[in-house]
């Protein structure tokens, strides 16, 4: 399931965040990619580790935690620190597939990558190209977002960044590992929650709400892995 999060940062946020990037090193992106990916790629990150990375991924985590749609959609056990990049003056992004294992900077935990995600730093009318196009099993999706917003994919999809022919797309990414591996089960559970919380609203008396709530921890109590 590729899905679109809204509103993960706020307008001061994308603001205070764009200041510090500025004030950032940005080296050859090449750094984080995979042996087939680093032929693929062409871009400019800032260094894993950096203070710059470090007080901004916070940031973006501490908001993840309090997003209950990125919660139910991703049901996330651990979460890669998040990495900052920029694609400017034809620089792209050609069709790759994410590494399936990466070691966590600084323990010694390596987590599998089942979700990638984007979270767009600058918005639409400050460059043009630079579209994320996904394929999935539904088809092929190209998307392009506000700043703030973010858009949450399956690490198993190809995927590619149009080159960016005029500003910069700036942008932070990261990988996180599910309690949930099977992007279909995850899936179900996302929808099944969805509708469990659409019935609390409209109906909270409804003791179907109770049943159906139990349904939805039964199975993740099936499929989690810890
Ligand atoms: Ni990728």
């Amino acid at each position: 399931m590729l899905l679109q999060i809204p509103g993960v940062l706020t307008t001061e946020q994308v603001a205070h965040a764009r200041r510090l990037l500025d004030s950032a090193e940005w080296v050859d992106g090449r750094v984080t990619a995979g042996h087939q990916s680093a032929r693929a790629k062409d871009n400019r990150q800032v260094p894993e580790g950096h203070p710059v990375a470090r007080e901004l991924g916070d940031l973006i985590l501490t908001a993840l935690q309090r997003n209950s749609l990125f919660i139910s959609a991703a049901l996330p056990l651990r979460v890669f620190p998040p990495l900052f990049n920029s694609y400017e003056g034809g620089q792209s992004f050609d069709n790759h597939v994410d590494n399936a294992i990466r070691q966590l900077p600084g323990a010694a935990l390596r987590i599998r990558t089942d979700l990638s995600a984007t979270l767009l730093l600058a918005n639409p009318d400050e460059y043009d190209g630079g579209e994320l196009v996904v394929e999935d099993t539904y088809g092929v999706h190209a998307v392009r977002l506000p700043a703030g917003h973010m858009v949450l994919y399956p690490s198993t999809s190809l995927h590619h960044v149009r080159p960016v022919t005029r500003g910069a797309r700036i942008a932070s990414f990261f990988w996180l590992q599910s309690m949930v591996r099977d992007d279909g089960k995850r899936t179900l559970l996302f929808d099944l929650d969805t509708a469990i919380q659409r019935l609390s609203a409209d109906a909270p008396e409804h003791p179907a709400a109770v049943q159906l709530t139990g349904v939805y921890h039964n199975l993740l109590r099936r499929w989690a892995d810890l």
